[in-house]
């Protein structure tokens, strides 16, 4: 497709800090390359920002290539934009019209305060992470190579599709519950689903959902938005093996 230049009207979040309160701002941005990322466009605003001394808009990135799940924007009433399973840096500006006025908030959810603009603190779901996404490994010299464990192929594949989670916040951000269990759900999947992840996994999926619900994320009820704006396109199967898994956890308690 050819590229060629569109003239935008963009209202963007502005906040100074999560103490204070936020409004969307108007600003008319000229010769935007429809070859342009939409963190480009972004780019090209804060240029003509810092040209004309005001202060430019703070968001979040860090890959720029899908991959760090950190420029989560909400774009026109959708998590990461318009375009199906697309993170917001790989979403580009052909997906505009000349003269469309474009709305930019940051996610809104309690459990991710406002630091500044459009950049949320997601810090919870790291916390979520720390209290069991992981598998210990015995460092001792003894330690058995992965691939010495055979897997069939459908858990290995079903593990895969799970660890694609980039832990961006949409599915918090588009759920009406403010739920962060597609999230939670996907990474409990990812070690459920092999042997490695069997020894520490009543605790994981215990310990993962008690932090889930301490740091004041909603319940799920099944109204499926997460998944339809996943960029990752994580399935709602994942939050039914979580709570299989968390049952099967809190039948067999010993607590
Ligand atoms: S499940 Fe999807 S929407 Fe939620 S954090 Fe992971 S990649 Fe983002
Ligand atoms: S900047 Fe890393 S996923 Fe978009």
């Amino acid at each position: 497709m050819a590229s060629k230049f569109i003239n935008i009207t963009l209202k963007v979040w502005r906040q100074k800090n999560a103490e204070t309160k936020g409004r969307l701002e108007t600003y008319q941005l000229d010769k935007v390359s429809t070859d342009s990322s939409f963190l480009e466009m972004l780019d090209q605003l804060n240029e003509q920002l810092i040209q004309n001394k005001n202060e430019p808009v703070a968001f979040d990135h860090d890959c720029r290539e899908g991959i760090c799940g950190s420029c989560s924007l909400y774009i026109n009433g959708r998590a990461h934009g318009p375009q199906k399973q697309t993170t917001t840096c790989q979403l580009h500006m052909r997906s505009f019209s000349d003269g469309d006025t474009v709305y930019i908030e940051p996610w809104r959810s309690k459990a991710f305060p406002i630091i500044k603009d459009l950049v949320v603190d997601r810090s919870a779901f790291d916390r979520i992470q720390q209290s069991g996404g992981f598998v210990s490994v015995n460092t001792s010299g003894n330690t058995m190579d992965a691939n010495a464990i055979p897997i069939p192929k459908a858990d290995a594949d079903s593990a895969f599709e799970a660890a694609a989670c980039i832990g961006c916040g949409a599915c918090v951000a588009s759920c009406k519950n403010s739920s962060a269990m597609l999230f939670v759900g996907a990474k409990v999947s990812q070690y459920s689903l092999l042997p490695q992840g069997q020894v520490e996994s009543k605790a994981r999926v215990q310990n993962m959902v008690r932090q889930m619900d301490e740091e004041g994320f909603g319940n799920c009820t099944n109204t499926g938005a997460c998944e339809v704006e996943c960029p990752k396109g994580i399935s709602l199967e994942n939050i039914a093996r979580m709570n299989r898994d968390f049952l099967k956890a809190n039948l067999n308690s010993d607590k």
